[in-house]
């Protein structure tokens, strides 16, 4: 059976402080919807030199959540604001579900949202306007129950409903982003560091939740998850990238199996150990390399 449905992406950054839908995107259901191909990816930003990639690739199945870890600078959000459709690629193409992902096509159908919830409106009505962008046919009332729907399912008291923004924690806010992020329904979720502002106990609370969420989402999403963080990945992730800088785009990707995975209060898995140390090594080699390239770039300098 083949069908088409309509399906949507949206991305939660806490940098940029946006949540991006976008929007009326056609895909074959069929074939993996929400897998992510990035094939021969080369990008420049517009008026700069530096090449950010030259020819990345990553095959990314459907459901399947993956960090992306690397150093500062090395294109990490960059990379996902091409996902996202945001920045498009010098060269390359990037596919959802084997379908060619044109910017230009798709802006139409970006909408920009403020990631730190619009300050004057209710949490609750904060989510509802992502949810009336995705489901413009909604009823008035059944937009207010997913949204308390989705309020409970991140552990959030019923009365945050009615609650301001600024009347919130940060992480009763980074919740609601993720309620916000889950409602929309949408098949690929783009995290650019979402935890790195939180206390330990917060983050580690919220990186359970996600990681229950999205086990429990069915269909599975695709989840493009950025973080500092090597345990963190460890944590979360089924498979890792590491991005590198200069003209290596991504230095090293690994599955991460059941026996590799980090768990909370077992520190001593040497499966775990073994991986923890080698994605270390992988990080810091690529930033040795860099020096040392940096370094001939400058001599060669010198001598001309
Ligand atoms: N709008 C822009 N115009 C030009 N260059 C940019 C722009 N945004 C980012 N860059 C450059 O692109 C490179 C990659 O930036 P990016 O923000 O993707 O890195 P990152 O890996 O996410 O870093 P961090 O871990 O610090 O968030 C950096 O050298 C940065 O200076
Ligand atoms: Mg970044």
């Amino acid at each position: 059976m083949s069908y088409v449905d309509k399906t949507y992406i949206i991305t939660v950054s806490i940098k940029e402080r946006k949540v991006i839908v976008l929007s009326e995107k056609k895909f074959n259901m069929d074939t993996f919807v929400n897998s992510v191909s990035v094939k021969n990816v080369g990008f420049c930003y517009k008026g700069s030199e530096k090449r950010i990639f030259t020819n990345a690739n990553m095959e990314v199945p459907s459901g399947q959540f993956c960090c992306l870890l690397g150093q500062s600078g090395c294109g990490k959000s960059t990379l996902l604001r091409l996902i996202a459709g945001l920045e498009k690629p010098t060269n390359g193409e990037i596919f959802f579900g084997g379908i060619p992902h044109r910017g230009p096509g798709l802006e139409k159908g970006v909408v920009f949202q403020d990631y730190g919830l619009y300050p004057w409106m209710s949490t609750g009505k904060n989510i509802e306007l992502a949810i009336e962008q995705r489901y413009p046919k909604m009823s008035k009332q059944e937009k207010e129950e997913k949204a308390k729907t989705w309020i409970e399912k991140v552990g959030l008291k019923p009365e945050v409903y009615n609650m301001l923004p600024k009347e919130l924690s940060g992480g009763m806010r980074q919740r609601c982003a993720i309620a916000r992020a889950f409602a929309i329904d949408s098949p690929i979720l783009l995290m650019d560091e979402p935890f790195g502002a939180l206390d330990a106990v917060t983050r580690s609370n919220l990186q359970d939740m996600l990681l229950e969420l999205w086990r429990d989402a069915n269909p599975k999403k695709t989840v493009f998850f950025v973080t500092h963080d090597v345990d963190e990945s460890l944590l979360l992730a089924e498979r890792i990238f590491v991005i590198g800088q200069g003209s290596n785009d991504i230095v090293f990707e690994t599955k991460v199996s059941d026996e590799q995975r980090l768990v909370r209060g077992r520190d001593d898995n040497l499966k775990t150990i073994e991986l923890r140390n080698e994605l270390i090594h992988q990080i810091n080699e690529d930033v040795q390399s860099m020096a040392e390239q940096n370094e001939r770039n400058e001599d060669n300098e010198k001598q001309i």
